[in-house]
């Protein structure tokens, strides 16, 4: 064995260079591999140079797995924590109807209105009419029966149907909220707001030429207006390319029956509009 220092230095390399190639040792700390070959490590090698490469190796970085790309979903996603998937209405107006209604059957929007009902109530009668009646809310006996306007302020209302000519089956009859609110309290904003989108899209699957709105509740919803029915009523507005009368509720005409003559009125307005011939009208 020479003393030679650099012989010294060179083996001693080759040694530690062999020991990190068994070990699986071939890439270098900045990427750039290591051939490990006789004839390079016995070539002179500058002292300062060689120092660096006899010098103990960090082992090499652990390697990476490939980002994933993040647009990308993963194979198995976790089931999405949001609500399912509104359904899409298919089939004819009343399959429609339908579909919907069993939607609002399932409706908890209004914790305390789903706790409180005996049943939702949707809607009733023709769903390819050309007038819907649109009332406020459902009574006690809308909640026992699940059909809308059916206990005194209903049979007025149907009085008022039929005057014009109109059998209730011929109409169609629903209201703003579909749960009885418990007492028959105002509905809150909050309930107002959570039972818009199920008037809103019985009226897309109906669309009628016109809507009675009954009272100011269902006038202000359905406008989305702050005046008052007595500044609504007689004139006609819009709702997505319906006809909007705004009158008395049938409820309010129990209180006050010299209230009549003004639904009457507005009646006629529409009738007019319509073509039809008012009974008992002399113009
Ligand atoms: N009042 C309403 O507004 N709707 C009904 O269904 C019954 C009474």
């Amino acid at each position: 064995m020479s003393d030679d220092p650099q012989a010294h230095l060179r083996r001693a390399m080759l040694q530690q260079l062999r020991d990190w190639q068994s070990a699986g040792v071939n890439v270098a700390p900045h990427g750039r591999v290591l051939e490990v070959s006789e004839e390079l490590l016995s070539a002179e090698v500058p002292a300062a140079q060689a120092a660096v490469a006899a010098a103990p190796v960090e082992p090499p970085p652990p390697v990476e797995p490939p980002k994933h790309d993040t647009t990308v979903p993963p194979t198995s996603p976790e089931p999405s924590p949001s609500e399912p998937p509104t359904p899409v209405a298919s089939g004819n107006p009343q399959q429609q109807l339908d579909q919907l209604a069993a939607e609002v059957a399932q409706c908890v929007k209004c914790e305390e209105l789903a706790c409180t009902r005996t049943q939702t109530v949707f809607g009733v009668g023709s769903p390819t009419a050309r007038i819907c009646f649109f009332g406020e809310a459902p009574g006690a006996d809308e909640d026992k029966q699940g059909e809308p306007f059916v206990g005194r302020a209903g049979q007025l209302l149907t009085q008022i149907i039929e005057a014009c000519t109109f059998k209730r089956e011929e109409v169609y009859i629903l209201n703003t909220l579909k749960c009885r609110p418990p007492g028959n309290r105002n509905p809150t904003p909050e309930e107002n707001a959570n039972c818009m989108p199920y008037f809103v899209r019985q009226l897309e699957i109906i669309q009628p030429e016109y809507i009675v709105c009954l009272g100011k509740f269902a006038a202000q919803n359905l406008l989305q207006s702050e005046a008052a029915i007595g500044r609504l009523r007689g004139q006609f507005h819009e709702y997505n390319g319906a006809k909007v009368i705004a009158t008395y509720h049938p409820a309010y005409l129990l209180r006050n029956p010299a209230a009549k003559r003004d639904v009457w009125e507005d009646m006629k307005m529409m009738l007019r509009d319509m073509g039809i011939p008012i009974p008992g009208d002399k113009r």
